[in-house]
């Protein structure tokens, strides 16, 4: 365990980048976030169907200066009092990634403090620590974003073990797919979760898929298939497809997965606590099954405000935090890498 001294005062101003939120925040001991700016890109990449790489490169070079100033001014802090920067440096979009690697990088160079490269996913469980004071490793956690389906044993605050993963699609990826299957456009998993409240969860059966010899393994694209085979066959017998009713079963059969999986793997692993993480773990079905199971199981449920589980970089700080305490430092060859790996060890200063 790490020695964490709650008397003392440790600020992180925190950037991320990855993907189409250019964010800055600054967290004080890894558990406060006193700011959390967000500039979200959402409705530049909407006329596209998706994120467009290069244009978000452009945006985040844009936008980060200012994103990084008014962290600091909501946080009432000045860069002199700052203990350290910390930076998403992967996995994520190698264009987005380097204009927060680079600031952040900048900004050590020129105030002489500490340089620190996160990994992103890493970031999302931490986000857990940030409204949830007493949540300490070890736990499991169900990390559901855009890129990632991850099942992730928290030995320790920096100390990881994917039990599970994605063969396919990302749990988040199938939502956007569907979404714009059915015609509800980008970004798909708010408007799935949206839409499915008016409709039939139970109306059309989609696959529960299991990958043979993995038991905490996810495959999505089957699911993904199953529907446009669906949409296929509505179009073909000249039937109109019930919108909200596909959204609610694709959705279930989705979280079906993801509940089984992890309630299974805390038992399995022997946790009594199991928290959310990602993009998909805003979904209020999700939550609410999750809740009942881990209820059910004596398990305890751990999870961020919505705000918190979509990308920030709060969650960054948060996570910053704990490897400054590690004693990680990274010096200005801190390079972006777009698959950087749970756990892999970066260079260090
Ligand atoms: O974590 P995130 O903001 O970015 C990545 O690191 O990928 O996750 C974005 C993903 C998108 O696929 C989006 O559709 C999904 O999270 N998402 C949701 C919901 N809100 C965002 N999926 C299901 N239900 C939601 N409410
Ligand atoms: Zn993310």
């Amino acid at each position: 365990m790490l020695d964490l001294d709650k008397e003392e005062e440790i600020l992180i101003l925190a950037i991320e980048s990855s993907c189409d939120e250019t964010a800055a925040s600054v967290v004080r001991n890894g558990r406060e976030a006193l700011s959390n700016v967000i500039y979200s890109q959402i409705a530049l990449h909407t006329v596209y169907g998706g994120v467009v790489p290069e244009i978000a490169s452009r945006k985040h070079i844009e936008k980060i200066n200012q994103v990084i100033e008014q962290a600091l001014a909501e946080a009432g802090k000045k860069l002199e009092e700052i203990t350290a920067i910390a930076v998403t440096c992967g996995p994520g979009l190698v264009g987005a990634l380097l204009v927060g690697v680079s600031a952040a990088k900048a900004v050590s160079f020129a105030s002489g403090l500490p340089l620190i490269g996160v990994h992103h996913i890493e970031g999302h469980i931490s986000a857990n620590y940030i409204e949830n004071k007493d949540l300490e490793p070890p736990f499991l956690c169900l990390v559901v974003s855009g890129g990632h389906s991850h099942l992730v044993l928290v030995k320790d605050y920096g100390e990881y073990e994917i039990i599970g993963r994605t063969r396919d699609d990302a749990a988040g990826e199938a939502f956007d797919k569907v979404a714009r299957a059915i015609g509800l456009g980008y970004p798909g998993g708010p408007k799935i979760d949206k839409v499915s409240k008016e409709g039939d969860p139970e109306s059309v059966h989609f696959p529960r898929a299991k990958v043979a010899g993995a038991a905490y393994d996810f495959s999505f694209s089957g699911l993904k298939s199953a529907v446009l085979n669906y949409l296929n066959s509505c179009e073909m017998k000249g039937e109109k497809v019930n919108t909200a009713n596909v959204a609610a079963s694709f959705q279930k059969a989705v979280i079906d997965v993801l509940v089984e999986h992890s309630i299974h793997g805390a038992k399995q692993y022997g946790c009594d606590k199991l928290a959310i993480a990602g993009g998909v773990a805003s979904n209020s079905a999700l939550r609410a099954a999750l809740e009942r199971e881990c209820q059910k199981n004596g398990i305890r449920f751990y999870h961020p405000s919505p705000a918190l589980c979509t990308d920030n970089a709060a969650m960054i700080g948060a996570a910053g935090y704990f490897e400054y305490k590690r004693g990680v430092r990274h010096g200005f060859d801190l390079n972006a890498v777009p698959n950087l790996r749970l756990g892999e060890h970066i260079g260090q200063a």
